[in-house]
């Protein structure tokens, strides 16, 4: 709100912390590992790392600056800054929106493993727990996963023994996420589960790296180190670095108003260069390791095929519980491991109904519990399709894509580089750079100032440009990349 006086994090460590708590979550863990292992390994790895110093240090740079300057949350923000970009502040806030509901669809799917392992039941989340037979009368197997969220080759029918799958079943644990989500944010008890997640974070990543040494030893696992760590250049390609920059915003919270939400919490004095290098280092090391913890293990279990490579969605679900079978005492590893990811998605989940509750608070003049409601119902209501996109509707497809994928597609690919390009023109060509020069060199030198100009000015508008122009026709088939 716009005149109320804000409290400020205590510090840069408050701050730094904050932002890195919105900014992992399942954007490293579930999603970097499975674009990473579709797209050529270690040429996205480079592409991503390359983005993250460049494109991501500059929007990072000059949201929080936006944030901090102006005290305001996005909407308001830009409006504040030039009267004709209100509407980007619109756009911003569409991207949480559509992420919220798909991103509790996977926060279900950890709750129902995280639940296997409690129970007991870690070793069955690694097998084979059905047959199908194809028309042919051959059996197939089917994973405990595909299974569970229903993904079933068309054509094929149960072999004896085995129930059609429910719908029911990965609709209730999303049920079981999103209600959680929104008891917390409805009783306001955020602060206690930043807390906990506090001691959780350090926690993650001393696991994770355990993991990711484990997982390297395996047999076989060293050609997936290679094709994880070794960039391939002929597997570059216009989609490798659509797919890595859409996945740089959705993992540093950009382009969707949430940094500058943050920035506006900033204290003046606290450096804020180096407060972004910390957060983009957290937020990729986590990434990485999760990279680490997964693509060579596919190599070690399926032989690094491009099938298998290219499982999308599902690669972290299918992969872990088998390194986790294998691993002595991998039942208590494993339950420990999905409550943290479940710990860092909590955290995320919460974040975006905030940010969206607050959105329908200001905007539609209603109270917090009615905008609640609406938040809450209508989150509910979109997620649905994503989970029977990959279960009964099976056969609905939007440009040739599930819901599910569909939403991502739109938020990651198209809507993100949008709000990405209009803000560098904003800071580049309306309010000028020296505008965000000005906000960092107010608690100490901006030593990136010259690649920051070079970057918001020209360099990300122009490589937003054609890969959004290249990949929208791709994905309307107009052309191929
Ligand atoms: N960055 C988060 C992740 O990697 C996901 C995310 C996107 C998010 N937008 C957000 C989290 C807004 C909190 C707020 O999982």
């Amino acid at each position: 709100m716009a005149n109320e006086k804000r409290s400020s994090f205590s510090g840069k460590l408050g701050f730094v912390l904050a932002a890195a708590g919105s900014a992992v979550g399942l954007g490293n863990i579930w999603r970097f590992p499975y674009l990473a292992a579709k797209y050529g390994g270690g040429i996205f790895l480079l592409v991503y790392l390359i983005l993250a110093v460049t494109l991501g240090f500059a929007l990072m740079t000059a949201e929080i600056a936006i944030g901090r300057k102006t005290g305001l949350s996005a909407i308001e923000a830009y409006k504040k800054l030039d009267k004709r970009f209100g509407f980007l502040g619109w756009l911003a806030a569409l991207v949480p929106v559509i992420i919220l509901p798909y991103y509790s669809v996977i926060g279900g799917w950890v709750t129902k493993y995280l639940f296997a392992f409690v129970s007991g039941n870690g070793a069955q989340t690694a097998a084979d727990v059905a047959t199908f037979v194809d028309a042919e009368g051959a059996t197939k197997a089917v994973s405990f996963f595909e299974n569970f969220i229903g993904t079933v080759p068309a054509g094929l029918t149960y072999a004896e023994g085995f129930g059609a799958v429910s719908p029911w079943e990965p609709i209730g644990w999303f049920m079981l996420f999103i209600g959680a989500t929104a008891l917390i944010v409805f009783l306001g008890v955020e602060k206690g589960v930043e807390k906990v997640s506090k001691i959780m974070m350090p926690v993650l990543v001393v696991l994770s790296i355990g993991i990711a040494i484990y997982a390297v030893c395996l047999p076989n696992a060293i050609d997936g180190v290679k094709y994880y760590l070794l960039p391939d250049f002929s597997k570059f390609s216009v989609k490798t670095v659509l797919a890595a920059m859409g996945q740089l915003f959705y993992s540093m919270s950009l382009a969707m108003g949430i940094m500058i939400t943050y920035g506006s919490y900033m204290k003046k004095e606290v450096n804020l260069e180096s407060s972004v290098s910390q957060i983009e280092i957290f937020d990729t090391g986590i990434a990485f390791l999760a990279g680490l913890m997964i693509i060579p293990a596919v190599f070690t279990f399926s032989g690094g095929t491009p099938e298998a490579l290219g499982k999308g969605p599902g690669l972290m679900f299918a992969v872990l519980p088998k390194v986790f079978e294998k691993m002595w005492g991998g039942q208590v590893i494993g339950t420990v491991f999905f409550l943290l990811v479940l710990f860092a998605a909590l955290t995320s989940s919460i974040s975006l109904m905030e940010t969206v509750v607050s959105i329908v608070c200001d905007k539609a003049k209603i109270n917090r519990k009615a905008s609640w409601l609406i938040v809450f119902v209508g989150a509910v209501i979109i997620g649905l399709p994503s989970i029977l996109g990959y279960n009964v509707w099976g056969e609905v497809k939007i440009i040739g894509m599930q819901f599910l994928d569909f939403f991502d597609f739109i938020s990651n690919s198209v809507l993100m580089p949008i709000v990405a390009l209009i803000t560098c023109i904003l800071v580049g060509f309306v309010i000028k750079p020296q505008a965000i020069i000005e906000e960092v060199e107010l608690s100490a030198k901006f030593r990136r100032k010259a690649l920051f100009v070079f970057i918001i000015k020209y360099a990300a508008p122009i490589c937003i440009i054609l890969i959004l122009v290249s990949s929208v026709l791709d994905a309307f088939g107009i052309f191929k990349i």
